[in-house]
């Protein structure tokens, strides 16, 4: 089966309050964007690597040769309209599979992307990384209004890995409705398609904040050491 990537880089990080996009901003001697795409590389079975970046992006021509798979294309105004015009951009040789990880998620590993790869290639089934909610959680605005019972709540990650055509198919119908779509999987629920929630490492966080970059900065060194 053919399985292409997307990732949507094209978000401008405002609540990073940087002077460049956060996707940019170096860790460890590589921007976070190479970092994510180098371990996209590793994938051997990806056919192709779709990077939707903002038209007017700066940047991404000066990021050091990673991988002759990898192809920039141009974003949207939300990340599911970025997700989009990376599906589109794949519709001349379309994949069986795609795989649709965020830039901002430098950490993820080898190990969990093939655990994903691994149940959805087995069971013909879409899926996505999530990991189960550790903390108590509250439903509220200035107070407390309830707790919500944890045992069956998870919080989704990236990678996010479905059958290329009923995602293209559920992206834009949800989109059409107005649906708010914050990940693939919002899509393929929508849309009634199962999503199997693959248990993966809660260290592959997506970096928001500017706190998030000393932790991402330690954890990638980590990894690489
Ligand atoms: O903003 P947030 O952190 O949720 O973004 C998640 C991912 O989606 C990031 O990698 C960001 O670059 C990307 N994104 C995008 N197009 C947008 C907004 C966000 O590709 N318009």
């Amino acid at each position: 089966a053919t399985i292409a990537a997307i990732v949507p880089a094209a978000g401008v990080g405002s609540r990073m309050q940087h002077s460049v996009p956060k996707q940019y901003i170096s860790l460890s001697g590589k921007t976070i964007l190479q970092h994510t795409l180098t371990k996209l590389a590793q994938l051997h079975e990806l056919v192709a690597i779709h990077v939707a970046v903002s038209v007017d992006d700066q940047y991404f021509a000066d990021l050091p040769f990673i991988d002759k798979r990898i192809k920039r294309v141009d974003g949207g105004n939300e990340r599911a309209t970025s997700v989009l015009n990376g599906l589109l951009s794949l519709a001349d040789n379309p994949p069986k599979w795609v795989l649709v990880h965020d830039a901002a998620r430098p950490l993820v590993t080898i190990d969990d992307m093939n655990a994903l790869l691994s149940y959805c290639l087995t069971h013909g089934e879409g899926g996505i990384l999530a990991t189960q909610v550790k903390d108590t959680i509250k439903r509220g605005h200035t107070h407390s209004e309830q707790t919500i019972p944890r045992d069956a709540l998870w919080q989704a990650l990236t990678p996010q890995l479905f059958n290329y055509r009923e995602l293209l198919q559920s992206l834009q119908d949800a989109l059409a409705a107005n649906a708010v779509i914050t990940d693939e999987a919002s899509a393929m629920e929508w849309a009634n398609k199962p999503v199997k929630l693959v248990a993966g490492r809660s260290d592959n966080i997506k970096i928001t904040t500017p706190e998030d970059l000393d932790l991402a900065e330690f954890l990638l060194q980590q990894q690489e050491s």
